[in-house]
């Protein structure tokens, strides 16, 4: 989609909304997968209000992109913008055993940040790819670390309101790469409560955790993470392996063959490949085990 219109362009850039034409989202995905779209870049938390009333007046459609690291985005031109927080000197602060952290920051560097003013708790999450708005929306976890146990307040932006808001932990509900989160609020800020913890236990923590990763996940191959969900009680990575389906294909979309829950680029792969290649593996898990995946990867179609 692209925005023409010369009046919408200036409000724009009044509001210190940088306009990019054209960007290709293969650029801006882990996967290396997406179709072009214009880009806004939201310079100013204080105006966001105010841009949405803008693209809400003007019907112009729109998504916010985090790290690209969980989203499974069409091919070719795609009927929305996409909207991004730059993630350059994101705000990160620590008050006692209180971090307050920019949405737009990215995960690993505010958890080290936080390791190195002694707050730990968090080191799970050190090799998990993403911003930390996108770890509270999907309640991001690993290693038995989940941020949604460490917040107390997230500031957002309410579509259905209108405002930024502040919600106080205690009234998100946290469950497993779910939250209670509006699939339109537009996080912002949060305020995250951490166990002291030495800076050196802290790195012995993240090695142990690093390794492990390091062992049993393709870290240098374009993915999303897991595709699937685990089901309830199960293991999606193991029934998948279980199948044989490592290095199982659709066009450059493929299973890992080291990780079966993970699904690569693997050359060019386009979304359509991606998608027939989940149905593909989605329908032998579903015939084999009578359990039914739930994708984990956020896909947005056209
Ligand atoms: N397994 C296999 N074959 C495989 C992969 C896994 O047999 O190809 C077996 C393993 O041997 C193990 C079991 O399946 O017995 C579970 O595997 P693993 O420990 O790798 O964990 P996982 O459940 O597959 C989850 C998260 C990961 C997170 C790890 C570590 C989900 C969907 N995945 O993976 O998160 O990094 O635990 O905590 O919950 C992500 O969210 O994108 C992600 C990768």
């Amino acid at each position: 989609m692209r925005i023409s219109d010369k009046a919408v362009t200036a409000r724009l850039k009044e509001l210190e909304v940088e306009l990019r034409p054209g960007v290709s989202l293969k650029e801006k995905t882990s996967l290396g997968i997406g179709g072009a779209t214009d880009e806004l870049l939201l310079h100013r938390f204080d105006t966001i209000p105010q841009v949405m009333r803008l693209l809400a007046d003007e019907k112009i459609p729109y998504r916010f992109l985090g790290g690209g690291t969980n989203v499974l985005i069409a091919d070719g031109e795609l009927p929305w913008v996409v909207l991004h927080l730059p993630a350059t000197r994101p705000g990160m602060r620590i008050d006692g055993n209180a971090a307050y952290v920019d949405a737009s920051a990215d995960l690993g560097g505010m958890v080290t940040f936080c390791a190195k003013h002694n707050l730990g708790g968090m080191e799970g999450l050190i090799g998990v790819p993403g911003s930390v708005g996108g770890a509270l929306r999907m309640n991001a976890g690993a290693y038995g670390t989940q941020i949604g146990s460490h917040v107390r307040e997230v500031e957002l932006y309410r579509a259905s309101s209108g405002e930024v808001e502040t919600v106080r932990g205690n009234d998100i509900r946290f469950d497993y790469r779910h939250t209670s989160f509006a699939p339109d609020d537009v996080m912002l800020r949060v305020k995250l409560e951490l166990p002291e913890k030495p800076y050196q236990e802290f790195v012995a923590g993240i090695r142990v955790c690093n390794e492990k990763r390091r062992s049993s996940q393709p870290l240098n191959q374009k993915s999303a993470g897991c595709i699937f969900k685990n089901p309830a009680g199960g293991s999606a990575g193991r029934m998948i392996d279980e199948l044989k389906l490592k290095g199982h294909r659709v066009g450059d979309a493929m299973v890992s063959d080291r990780h079966a829950n993970f699904f690569v680029n693997a050359g060019k792969a386009t979304c359509a490949d991606m998608l027939r290649l989940m149905d593909d593996v989605r329908g032998r898990v579903r015939a084999a085990y009578s359990v039914e995946l739930e994708n984990e990867v956020i896909v947005w179609k056209n």
